[in-house]
């Protein structure tokens, strides 16, 4: 009877899959089940992939006001954005080149050895600091999506900000701008209407903190500290390191924080006013106002461009079911590593030894859009993915994305839920929107990409971690994701 081992096995995964199946499209839900069946799946309207055209706040934005400090998060060319409808949002090919920009320009970072495209071969400092980052932020929704408001100066002037966690220091365009100011939406600050402005000096430890914080060494102005930081390719700002009141809110009030006053901007950073850094450096502004909130900060990305999400500096803000993942050991001061201990599809763990992911870790980043990983942990998702999408007519690849269905005769669509296991058995469900984004009217893509090399660092991108409640607790070592973030 050996032999009729392993069809019975077979037979059983068959009739299981095909039962979970059924259960969610015939909607037959007895208890236990329906709770088995939407961990495994998600069942969805091709058109909740798509955009909407008009801004719906989500109600934990609209109360943010009650919340001191928790800052209100938009997409930067949706409905929600004011921006519009000045800003059109790009294409999204021009998204994804960006966005593999970016990419590029963290594992440049990350792993020079190995990157023949470094951005300034003859300066081998530059190469072990991690300041050229995000690369073109701003030029698209491909970097630098998420866009909060702050407050600057007395009395205070309101600027909008692209906010990272990939990059440490904070910038904004400054008048008389002696070199160049791209344009932007808020009238550009002017320290000299600022009473509480005031120079860094060349010998002070902020200014000797520059090297770090951005890669490049300080220099000097008569006894001004001028900084510098890239982005690669042509995006950089250049200007004063400064210090002036930052407010988050009526009460959260932070005097001398201190930021890049930009004399010389270029790129394309829409029409932003510059950059909030939340990496780990000493002058991000997580370690500037760690006696305030603890080096504690959640965000919520919005789920869609049309709604809105939250940035919370402190503990206010921490939601109710909450995990948390040890961060990894890691390498420079910017990046956040956390460790990925197995993905799963609709349910099944995917065959991937441990050492495809601890060969170049992985860093959560809130720039990045689309999930890099290892290219056999990539091989073996979208293997899996395919799989279980049998029923659907495949499609095209689509610029990074090569993984595709023709979605357009189907009005509910079934698709296997994607769910991470992170260090200390952080299990992570990913919503349908972190799973499928849509290329067209008709088509959808898996929205994760291969690296290229075994090196490359594998990175958690934004897509992933819409709708997602994303806790950063730096101070004590861990991450957290918690579901319902944005509610
Ligand atoms: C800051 O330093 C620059 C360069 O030395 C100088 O031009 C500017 O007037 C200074 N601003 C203030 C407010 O001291
Ligand atoms: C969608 O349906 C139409 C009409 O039945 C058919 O011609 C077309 O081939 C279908 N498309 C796909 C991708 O199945």
């Amino acid at each position: 009877m050996g032999s009729s081992s392993p069809p019975t096995s077979f037979l059983k995964f068959l009739l299981t899959s095909s039962l979970l199946l059924v259960s969610v499209t015939c909607g037959v839900q007895g208890a236990g089940r329906k709770a088995n069946t939407q961990l495994h799946f998600h069942t969805l309207h091709f058109s909740s992939l798509l955009p909407a055209a008009v801004c719906t706040p989500s109600p934990a934005a609209a109360g943010s006001s009650k919340r001191p400090s928790t800052l209100e998060v938009v997409h930067r060319h949706g409905p929600c954005s004011q921006d519009k409808p000045s800003t059109a949002a790009p294409p999204l090919s021009q998204i994804l080149a960006d966005d593999q920009s970016r990419v590029d320009s963290i594992q440049a970072r990350l792993n020079p050895a190995s990157n023949t495209n470094q951005l300034n071969p003859n300066k081998n400092k530059f190469h072990d600091k991690k300041a050229n980052l995000p690369t073109q932020s701003g030029q698209s929704l491909g970097s630098g999506n998420y866009v909060v408001t702050v407050g600057l100066g007395t009395p205070k002037k309101t600027l909008s900000l692209i906010f990272d966690t990939g990059s440490d220091l904070t910038w904004t365009q400054c008048q008389p701008c002696a070199r160049s100011c791209y344009q932007q939406r808020d009238p550009i600050f002017n320290p000299s209407s600022s009473t509480s402005y005031s120079n860094i000096s060349c010998s002070s430890s902020e200014c000797a903190q520059l090297s770090s914080a951005t890669g490049n060494d300080p220099r000097c102005s008569s006894t001004t500290c001028v900084y510098g930081i890239q982005y690669g390719d042509q995006s950089f700002s250049v200007g004063f390191l400064s210090k002036d009141t930052l407010t988050l809110s009526g009460t959260d009030v932070f005097p001398n924080f201190v930021f890049g006053c930009g004399q010389n901007n270029q790129g394309l950073f829409g029409k932003t006013a510059g950059l909030i850094g939340l990496g780990r450096d000493p002058l991000s502004i997580v370690s500037q106002t760690a006696q305030k909130y603890g080096k504690y900060f959640s965000y919520c990305l919005p789920s869609t461009s049309s709604s809105t999400g939250h940035l919370t500096l402190g503990k206010g803000g921490a939601s109710r079911n909450v995990k948390f993942t040890p961060f990894s050991s890691s390498q420079g001061t910017s990046f956040y590593f956390i460790d990925i201990i197995k993905i799963s599809v609709g349910g099944q763990d995917l065959p991937i030894s441990q050492t495809v992911f601890t060969t170049a870790g992985t860093i959560i980043d809130s720039g990045t859009v689309i999930t890099r990983l290892p290219p056999d942990a990539y091989s073996a998702l979208s293997a899996a993915f395919q799989q279980q999408m049998k029923k659907y007519p495949s499609a095209p690849a689509y610029s990074i994305l090569d993984t595709c269905y023709d979605l357009g005769n189907y009005t509910s669509i079934t698709i296997p839920t994607i769910s991470f296991t992170f260090g200390g058995n952080v299990k992570v469900d990913l919503e349908a929107i972190g799973t499928l984004v849509a290329v067209s009217s008709t088509q959808a893509c898996l929205a994760f990409a291969g690296n290229g090399d075994d090196g490359d660092v594998g990175i958690f991108g934004n897509i992933q971690q819409h709708k997602l409640e994303v806790v950063y607790d730096v101070a004590g070592g861990k991450l957290g994701f918690g579901t319902g973030g944005c509610n």
